[in-house]
């Protein structure tokens, strides 16, 4: 670090502007905590509907912005959503401007804006900064090889609509990537959304693009996307992740959601590595035939389990956790509700639970950031994703990283009796799990290298802090 950075930095505020939802939430919070750790002044600027809780993290500011919305029902439809994403960007966009406008007239203000961090999905922030005179950071919350994936769809139009059984194809230039691996593609409205993540994958008009992942999680699709961002350092590309590691320990949670702690006394009373832990994280919802599968495979397989039940995880219906369990089969609610074998809570404090040693293996819809959490703690996955870059992210736990199976082999097509049975089975006591077990442990041992000095998550973030204080001397 140069001479004097210290100093200079006192003087440095970075504005973060997260995303809506959780999953984005999180990477946000830990790049806040980081940056904070380093000296920077932290502002958080949020869509007031967004239940960020201020006082739990009493050294950052916050700039609530009253976006006058409820929050999206994702649940309704993908046209839904899109015009939930205009609208609320142009609103935010607004709003930013009006109020860091005037903090920037206002010349009293002590502490200048080195920069502007924004969710890449929040592509009208980019806007906002620019018109601001501000530079903005990308903060891309998914996997690099997701944001690789929409950088090479240009390419892929000739194949759409896939052709059938086109699915187990490999993807021209995304191997190990298959065509059924690309939700996007396969989506009824691709038509409609090729547009819309070309727009919220842009990371060509920002000084700089900063990820949740780091050379030793996906170093290929991080090469190509700093190719892609101009060669040669035109828009420098830091990988400083995955972000929950070297974010300082005693960081506060960002959950939305209370966080139901009980299960780490729990978890304190189960044997090493005995443990499933299921969770589906903050967005996907699945067919209620599939959640009795699920039920029904915990109660067969005399695992000892922790079961994340969110009020809303059941497709069309909203509820309660207990009014959704209710519908279980008695002999499957019985082992649930009744016996010491299992817990299930509303939502949990995932991290945690994770780096428990009685955890030994994750089944998880595969959003990135339960990814990186799981490779970080060296558990192994059994992947179900939803949507998106979910199926992107099983596929690298599966065929890359080796410390998982996918769920009904990486198809669509609902589950049979047994099938999840089976593979709790084979990830918790089999030959193959004791294998994939050592991978994940494997995958643990490479983060750690990478976060310590002389890594190259450490490097990246001492160059991103770097780069940071570069952007504009202070007043
Ligand atoms: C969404 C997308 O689904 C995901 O694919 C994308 O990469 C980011 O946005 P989400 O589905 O919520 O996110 O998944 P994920 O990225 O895994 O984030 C969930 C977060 O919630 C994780 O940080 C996890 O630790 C936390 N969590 C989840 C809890 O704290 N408690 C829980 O019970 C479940």
């Amino acid at each position: 670090m140069e001479e004097g950075g210290e100093k200079r930095k006192q003087k440095l505020r970075i504005v973060l502007v997260p995303w809506v939802f959780q999953g984005h939430i999180n990477p946000m919070f830990l790049l806040a905590s980081i940056l904070h750790e380093k000296g920077f002044s932290i502002t958080l600027a949020h869509a007031e509907f967004t239940p960020i809780d201020p006082t739990s993290h009493p050294h950052f500011s916050f700039i609530p912005l009253p976006d006058g919305f409820s929050g999206p029902d994702v649940g309704i439809s993908f046209g839904s959503f899109l015009n939930f994403h205009s609208a609320i960007n142009t609103k935010i966009e607004s709003l930013l401007l009006d109020r860091l406008g005037r903090e920037i007239d206002d010349e009293s203000g002590a502490e200048k804006i080195a920069c502007i961090i924004y969710d890449t999905i929040f592509c009208n922030v980019e806007s906002a900064a620019h018109r601001l005179g501000i530079p903005s950071v990308s903060l891309h919350t998914s996997s690099a090889t997701c944001l690789r994936v929409h950088l090479n769809l240009p390419d892929l139009q000739s194949y759409i609509p896939i052709p059938d059984g086109f699915g187990d194809e490999i993807a021209p230039g995304l191997d190990p990537l298959r065509f059924k691996d690309l939700d996007i593609l396969l989506a009824p409205h691709v038509q409609e959304m090729l547009p819309f993540v070309a727009k919220t994958s842009n990371v060509t008009t920002a000084a700089a693009v900063i990820l949740n992942t780091g050379s030793c999680l996906e170093q290929a699709s991080l090469e190509e996307i700093k190719k892609k961002c101009g060669g040669g350092g035109a828009i420098p590309v830091f990988a400083p992740g995955p972000l929950f590691k070297l974010a300082p320990s005693a960081s506060a949670s960002s959950s939305l959601l209370e966080e139901n702690t009980d299960c780490l006394k729990w978890l304190d009373r189960q044997a090493p590595d005995s443990v499933i832990y299921i969770s589906m994280g903050s967005l996907v919802r699945i067919e209620t035939d599939e959640f009795k599968e699920l039920a029904h495979a915990l109660a067969d397989s005399e695992q000892p389990f922790l079961w994340v039940v969110r009020p809303d995880l059941l497709q069309g219906e909203a509820g309660t956790t207990a009014a959704v369990i209710e519908r279980l089969p008695e002999k499957v609610k019985r082992v649930i509700l009744e016996e010491e074998r299992g817990m299930v809570v509303e939502w949990a404090p995932q991290k945690e639970v994770l780096a428990h040693k009685a955890v030994g293996g994750f089944l998880s819809h595969c959003g990135w950031s339960s990814t990186v959490e799981s490779m970080g703690e060296g558990v192994p996955m059994i992947c179900r994703p939803g949507f998106g870059d979910q199926w992107v992210n099983a596929r690298y736990v599966s065929a890359v990283w080796g410390a998982g199976l996918e769920l009904g082999g990486g198809n669509r097509k609902a589950l049979e009796r047994g099938e999840i049975e089976a593979a709790i089975k084979k990830v918790m006591s089999g030959k193959l799990g004791e294998e994939m077990r050592k991978k994940a442990g494997d995958m643990k041992s490479k983060i750690e290298s990478s976060i310590v000095k002389g890594g190259s998550s450490y490097n990246d973030l001492d160059s991103f802090v770097q780069f940071i204080l570069s952007l504009q001397q202070p007043n």
